[in-house]
């Protein structure tokens, strides 16, 4: 057969292709008739399933960019960030998924082929012959045939291709720092008409803590004396104020000096961050002989006396510290809020 010659049928043209390559097409059916009805009224269908997953991905992007998301304790549009988030993209790949289903289980011919294996290179007019195939086969998928089919795939595709890049598409558009949210915390002083009101180191129930309450070696995590102050509001202010034995208060107040935070201790007192620089667990299984802080996690470890320095595990900086005094009623208090962002590295860290 004279593959070139232009009177044979594509199909024809197809099946000696794949008779080169030991193929056998043993049964080929188109599902629907080129032209007719039902096919028009499949492209429809896959169409609107490509437009809906392009309209989802979008109302991703909107919400992931614009949407209010910040921790509210009832109430507000901010409770329905992460559904929102999740119900588009979750639409957004469905339809897609399906659009692709469609398009394949009733637009595709139903066929069967059987290959038997062969050995050696393919000869040069096997090559030619396979390539016209496989042009042919693309054909199949009838986006040239059916230009609606391309459009509305191509329209589904991007906004989901850029919802892959959400963060970075986000980032371009809007400064996610814009209001320093990642470096402020429940301890960051309140600034009422100019008069700064430094923020009290408070228990779980609320009662501030006074130096005399903490035994040597002794721990307790502390919470910003501010109204929702312990709540998830202020997860990232979670701290543990440590009372140091007098010869280890030596040591971490000079290391303290040397890292150029001064007065940042109080007496045998200091304060560190308590959520783990590594992946944000609670670092507070204190070792009182050691004078280290693990984390339960990843068994990370921070030596409190040397600026909590991470001396084992995945974490690879600090934990931030708070610089603490007592106010003139003998209570705790934070002199002033963290100097470090709180928790895992994020890659704008200055
Ligand atoms: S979260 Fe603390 S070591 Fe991983």
């Amino acid at each position: 057969m004279d593959v070139n010659d232009p009177r044979l049928a594509r199909f024809e043209v197809v099946r000696e292709g794949a008779r080169r390559d030991d193929i056998e097409i043993v049964h080929y059916e188109p599902q629907v008739a080129a032209g007719s009805k039902a096919e028009r009224r499949v492209v429809r269908t896959v169409t609107a399933f490509f437009l809906v997953a392009g309209l989802s991905a979008t109302a991703f992007l909107v919400v992931y960019i614009w949407w209010p998301w910040r921790y509210r304790l009832v109430g507000g549009i901010e409770e329905y960030y992460t559904p929102l988030l999740g119900l588009t993209l979750g639409i957004a790949l469905l339809t897609l998924g399906f659009g692709v289903l469609v398009w394949g289980k009733r637009l595709l011919p139903k066929e069967v082929s059987i290959q038997d294996r062969h050995e050696g290179p393919v000869p040069a007019d096997d090559r030619h012959i396979t390539g016209q195939t496989m042009m042919y086969m693309a054909d199949e998928l009838g986006v040239k045939r059916r230009p609606l089919l391309g459009v509305s795939l191509l329209a589904g595709l991007l906004p989901v291709g850029a919802v892959v890049a959400a963060p970075l598409v986000g980032g371009l558009i809007k400064d996610p720092h814009d209001d320093r949210e990642l470096f402020r915390t429940g301890f960051a002083p309140a600034d009422d008409d100019g008069a700064v009101t430094r923020i009290r180191l408070v228990r779980e129930d609320r009662r501030p803590v006074r130096p005399l309450e903490l035994l040597p070696g002794a721990q307790v995590t502390v919470f910003p004396g501010i109204p929702h102050g312990v709540s998830n509001q202020y997860a990232d202010s979670v701290t543990l104020l440590i009372r140091l034995r007098a010869e280890d208060a030596l040591a971490a107040r000079e290391n303290n000096r040397r890292a150029g935070k001064q007065d940042w201790m109080w007496g045998d007192f200091i304060a560190y961050s308590k959520i783990c620089t590594h992946a944000g667990c609670p670092a507070s299984l204190y070792e009182q002989q050691t004078n280290r802080l693990l984390c339960p996690c990843h068994q990370s470890q921070f030596l409190i006396t040397d600026n909590a320095r991470p001396v084992f595990g995945p974490a690879s900086r600090p934990l931030p510290q708070l610089p603490i005094e007592v106010d003139d009623e003998g209570f705790f208090v934070a002199s002033s809020d963290y100097r470090q962002p709180i928790g895992p590295d994020f890659w704008e860290r200055p």
